[in-house]
């Protein structure tokens, strides 16, 4: 048996998700015709309290169609030094917007206003204007720690007063607002754009949404159309993600629960230097100096267990809607054999 820990990202539909992709009622998207799209995209600006959404391929694509509207040429986006937008996505801050990248360091890739607030250039033109302030909830590689509502409302009015605009990569939004027990309703309040994905932890097989006013979506809808991500008969897709915001955030509380236990198994094993607090589902294991990332991924993946390399001494291992209760007990019977 694989114990396939590299990503919340490669879970399978169920069998109730295939069927309601299967009667998924369709039309051509990019003629705005699909139904089941257009349910999709009401019912998640509205679970979020904004005005409109776009259903996109991939939550990459939805952050740099986000960094493009909010954008000119020449200008600065503000992020941390960890955030996926800089360091996963391919150089596309710059490729796609011609922007650069003022790269702040929080706690874990959280941020905080008074950072922010540092990281804005003077009016000068040897600097790039800073216009726009990208967060990440959770962050990926601060191992999965989150922003709670009260530490976004100060980022929030700071950017409202120096008129900058206010982007938030939610890929794992859905594993914060479990965990705080918070309405996503009042994030509508703080951004101007939100990326939500339904691919990670929500299970669903395919998708994106990139979540504002009725402008910046009319706005976002032509930057998806050149960046090649308009869809035709979308709906059947979409339907999975309909499916997975019925039946899958409420149950990410069991991946946190895992993600806990797993942390724990690693604490004290040989390889083990630190594991990085567990708020949500990801754990990062940061190792001792005598392994390296690639070693220790070896010897578990011998024993069945996959994850990744997460920096030069680090492991990154993430649980999900796929990850059993089996699945755990034998991970845990593995760690506690396993001779490094
Ligand atoms: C925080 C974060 N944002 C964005 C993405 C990009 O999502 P996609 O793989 O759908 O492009 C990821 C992917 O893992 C992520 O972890």
């Amino acid at each position: 048996m694989k114990i396939d820990l590299r990503s919340d990202t490669v879970t399978k539909p169920s069998k109730l998700m295939k069927e309601a992709m299967m009667t998924a009622e369709v039309g051509d998207d990019v003629f705005g015709e699909d139904p089941t799209v257009i349910q999709l995209e009401e019912k998640i600006a509205k679970l979020f309290g904004m005005e409109a959404a776009l259903y996109c391929p991939s939550g990459t694509m939805t952050n740099q169609i986000a960094i493009k509207v909010h954008t000119k040429p020449q200008e600065e986006v503000i992020c941390d030094k960890k955030s996926h937008i800089y360091l996963y996505e391919g150089g596309g801050i710059a490729y796609n917007s011609l922007i650069s990248a003022k790269l702040l360091e929080g706690s874990r890739g959280v941020l905080t206003p008074d950072l922010i607030k540092d990281g804005i250039n003077p009016d000068d033109i040897h600097f790039p204007v800073t216009s726009l302030v990208s967060l990440e909830n959770t962050v990926n590689k601060g191992g999965g720690c989150y922003y709670k509502l009260s530490d976004i409302e100060p980022i929030s009015a700071l950017c409202r007063n120096q008129g900058l605009k206010l982007h938030l990569d939610g890929a794992r939004v859905f594993n914060a607002l479990v965990e705080t027990k918070e309405d996503p309703i009042a994030y509508g309040k703080h951004f101007d754009t939100i990326s939500v994905c339904f691919s990670k932890g929500l299970g669903a097989p395919v998708g994106s949404a990139l979540l504002g006013s009725k402008e910046h979506i009319k706005q976002a809808k032509r930057v998806r159309k050149v960046f090649g991500g308009g869809m035709r008969q979308a709906g059947y897709l979409a339907a999975a993600c309909i499916y997975a915001l019925d039946n899958n955030i409420n149950r990410l509380s069991e991946d946190h629960k895992k993600a806990k236990v797993l942390g724990n198994a690693f604490r004290g094993l040989s390889i083990t230097k630190n594991v990085l607090p567990v708020d949500t589902n990801i754990v990062i294991i940061e190792l001792s100096d005598d392994f390296t990332p690639d070693q220790v991924l070896r010897k578990l993946s011998n024993q069945g267990i996959i994850g990744v390399p997460f920096g030069k001494k680090e492991i990154r291992l993430v649980t999900h809607l796929d990850y059993t209760d089996d699945q755990l007990a034998q991970t845990l019977k593995i760690l506690k054999q396993i001779s490094f």
